[in-house]
């Protein structure tokens, strides 16, 4: 198609409004032309800003624990051991997880890793969303104070001193002052129903009650995630289950939780189940949140 001049397809109205219209007649109040084109005086462009209400874009909240790739290798003499082997695992607030496997398979390695207690020799882990692979020693004991509480299954507690003491030793770290210390401590063995427990030494406690005193102080400093290892490994059938059943409670309250565990009531519990097999999940996009 051969060039057009502009004014040979402007439409009539423009050219009408261009033109110069005949002088009113006396007395005669002439209409404003229509304006049809919007680039003619008059016309406002809408504002969609003004008109339309954006919904606040707020993007899903990232996941408490973030393993990628998350790797311990053991130099034993000449050999290595592939404890955990380029682990994926996502867990989001408020899931309780249980790690199974056979003895040897990595789960105590790999829940000292996501607990901050050991450093990977390969990956990378995401605590709350901070990356921790290139934290300090320092900081990362203090990410581990602050959002992470710990279980194990031999209780470790401190002989010679109360119950209400080894609560409160976290706070210590957390530079919290004594009163306040000694109140929350108080309050942790109140919620985990050791009440009556607190000047106690852990050597004249049961099985079960030091467990207690153990989860009283995982719980003390507010974390925002609770790590078990074989949390009733150690104990009889009926102290075990009232273990469970607390940390049922727990998990009710929205703590987040990863458990390992040979119980097939524990893994019952749980959101999710994951298996340990050599170092690596049986089911990886079960591990990783793909489905
Ligand atoms: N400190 C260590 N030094 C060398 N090898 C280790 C160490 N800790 C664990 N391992 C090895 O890593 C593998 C996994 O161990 P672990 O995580 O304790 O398994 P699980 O808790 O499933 O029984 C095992 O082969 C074990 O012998
Ligand atoms: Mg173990």
């Amino acid at each position: 198609m051969a060039d057009v001049p502009a004014s040979a397809v402007a439409p009539a109205s423009v050219v009408a409004a261009g033109a110069s219209a005949p002088a009113a007649p006396a007395g005669v109040v002439r209409a404003a032309p229509v304006a049809t084109d919007p680039y003619q005086a008059g016309y406002q462009p809408v504002d969609l800003q003004a008109t339309y209400e954006y919904p606040e874009m707020t993007a899903p909240p990232a996941p408490v624990l973030q393993a990628i790739q998350l790797t311990r290798d053991y130099q034993v003499g000449d050999e290595i051991v592939r404890a955990v082997r380029e682990i994926d695992l996502a867990v989001h607030r408020g899931e309780s997880v249980a790690v199974m496997g056979a003895s040897g398979s990595g789960k105590s390695t790999l829940l000292h890793l996501l607990g901050l207690l050991d450093r990977p020799t390969g990956g990378r882990l995401l605590v709350d969303g901070v990356d921790t692979v290139s934290l300090t020693d320092d900081q990362l004991a203090g990410l581990r104070n602050r959002a992470i509480g710990f279980v194990f299954q031999s209780f470790n507690l401190v002989a010679g001193e109360s119950a209400l003491e080894n609560v409160a030793a976290p706070l210590v770290y957390a530079r919290v002052r004594r009163a306040e210390r000694l109140e929350r401590a108080t309050a942790a063995l109140l919620e985990v129903g050791l009440a009556d427990r607190l000047k106690h030494d852990p050597s004249r406690l049961s099985g079960g009650q030091r467990q207690r005193v153990a989860i009283a102080r995982a719980l003390v400093t507010r974390p925002q995630l609770l790590l078990a290892d074989e949390p009733t490994g150690n104990l009889d059938t009926t102290a075990g289950a009232s273990i469970l059943q607390l940390l049922a409670q727990l998990h009710a309250d929205g703590m987040t939780l990863v458990m390992i565990t040979h119980d097939p009531g524990v893994a019952a519990m749980a959101s999710r189940v994951l298996q340990l097999t050599d170092g690596q999940f049986t089911d990886p996009a079960l591990a990783a949140g793909w489905m």
